[in-house]
C-alpha cells in the first residue's frame, strides 16, 4: 500500500526549511501531499493561489509531490485525501509545546491518523516564514533561507505593499 502523507502549513511563504523537511519525506514517503492552509489566522502575504503556485515550482519534476489548498480540519482534508499520515517539522524544543498540543488533538479527532515529526537540516533550524517576511522588507540577505523563485516574488510583494507591517 502506498504511503501517503499530508504536510500541512500555512507557506507564507515556502521556506528552504519547508523545502528540506519535502526532500527528507520524499525518501520515507511514497506521495507528499502539502496542504496549504487557505485561511490562518494571520492574514496570510500571498494569497492562497499564489503559496500553491511558489510551491509547485520548486517541484516541477516531482510527480510525487502533489500542492493542494485546504481549509476546516487538517484530519478531515487527511481523510478526504485517504492519508493517515501528516508531517510536521520540528525545528527547536519552541516549537515542542504547539506541536504537542497540535498532534494531541488531532490524535482525538481522528485515532487512526499519526502525525510524523522531522528535523529541518541545522542550517535552517532557525528559519521561519515570519523572519523571512522581515528579514527581506529590512533589506537583508536572503542567501540560503528560501529558494530564488521565492525570493523574487517575495521582494516584488513586499515592494508593492510597503505600507503594511509585516
Ligand atoms: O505553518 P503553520 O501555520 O504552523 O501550520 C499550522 C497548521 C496549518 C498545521 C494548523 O493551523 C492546522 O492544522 N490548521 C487546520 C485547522 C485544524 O485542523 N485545527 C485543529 C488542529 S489542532
Amino acid at each position: 500500500m502506498k504511503k501517503r502523507a499530508v504536510y500541512p502549513g500555512s507557506f507564507d511563504p515556502i521556506t528552504n526549511g519547508h523545502v528540506d523537511i519535502i526532500e527528507r519525506g520524499l525518501n520515507i514517503f511514497d506521495q507528499i501531499n502539502v496542504a496549504v492552509l487557505k485561511n490562518p489566522k494571520k492574514s496570510p502575504l500571498f494569497t492562497t493561489k499564489e503559496r500553491v503556485r511558489m510551491i509547485e515550482s520548486i517541484f516541477p519534476e516531482q510527480k510525487r509531490v502533489n500542492v493542494l489548498p485546504f481549509n476546516g480540519l487538517l484530519v478531515d482534508f487527511a481523510r478526504k485525501i485517504k492519508s493517515n499520515i501528516v508531517i510536521r517539522g520540528l525545528r527547536a524544543v519552541s516549537d515542542f509545546e504547539y506541536e504537542f498540543q497540535m498532534s494531541l488533538m488531532n490524535r482525538k479527532l481522528a485515532p487512526d491518523i499519526e502525525t510524523f515529526y522531522m528535523m529541518p537540516a541545522v542550517e535552517y533550524s532557525f528559519l521561519s516564514s515570519q523572519l523571512v517576511k522581515e528579514v527581506c522588507s529590512l533589506g537583508g540577505c536572503m542567501d540560503g533561507l528560501i529558494p530564488p523563485s521565492v525570493e523574487q516574488k517575495l521582494k516584488k510583494k513586499i515592494e508593492q505593499n510597503k505600507n503594511i507591517n509585516l
